[in-house]
């Protein structure tokens, strides 16, 4: 969770599968979008998978949001469809390898 003022403006969860993680949830406060926030927490995620010795965290990605996480190291690998109220609905997969070189290029600092 992040707090500015002691406001709740983010948060993000983890749900095990297996020997991967996947990141269940990443929300910013629109208010507080475009701040930092986002990529603090996602970079406290990974850190939270190495803790666990995870290398594997996976994201079913709004599609906006794919962009930010490929900022951020992640690579789409799948994607999940759905049908919501009629309309085909399509989100990216995305993971982050944390052993691989992506993660080491761009994590680097958190990964020491
Ligand atoms: C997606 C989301 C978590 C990003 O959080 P944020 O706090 O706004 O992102 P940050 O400010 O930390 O941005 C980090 C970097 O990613 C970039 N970025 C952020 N959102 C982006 C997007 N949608 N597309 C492309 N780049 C994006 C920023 O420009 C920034 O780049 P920089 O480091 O070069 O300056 C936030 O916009 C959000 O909660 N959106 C609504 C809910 C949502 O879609 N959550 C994801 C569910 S899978």
């Amino acid at each position: 969770m992040a707090f500015v003022d002691e406001k709740l403006v983010a948060y993000y969860s983890l749900k095990q599968d297996g020997e991967s993680l996947w990141l269940d949830n990443l929300w910013v406060l629109p208010d507080f979008i475009g701040q930092g926030i986002g990529k603090q927490l996602f970079q406290h995620a990974l850190e939270r998978c190495r803790v666990r010795g995870v290398s594997i965290l996976k994201i079913e990605s709004d599609p906006n949001a794919q962009a930010f996480y490929e900022k951020l190291g992640a690579c789409k690998m799948d994607e999940h469809h759905s049908t919501v109220d009629g309309q085909l609905r399509t989100l990216p997969i995305m993971v982050v390898n944390l052993q691989g070189r992506i993660a080491t290029l761009y994590l680097g600092d958190t990964l020491k």
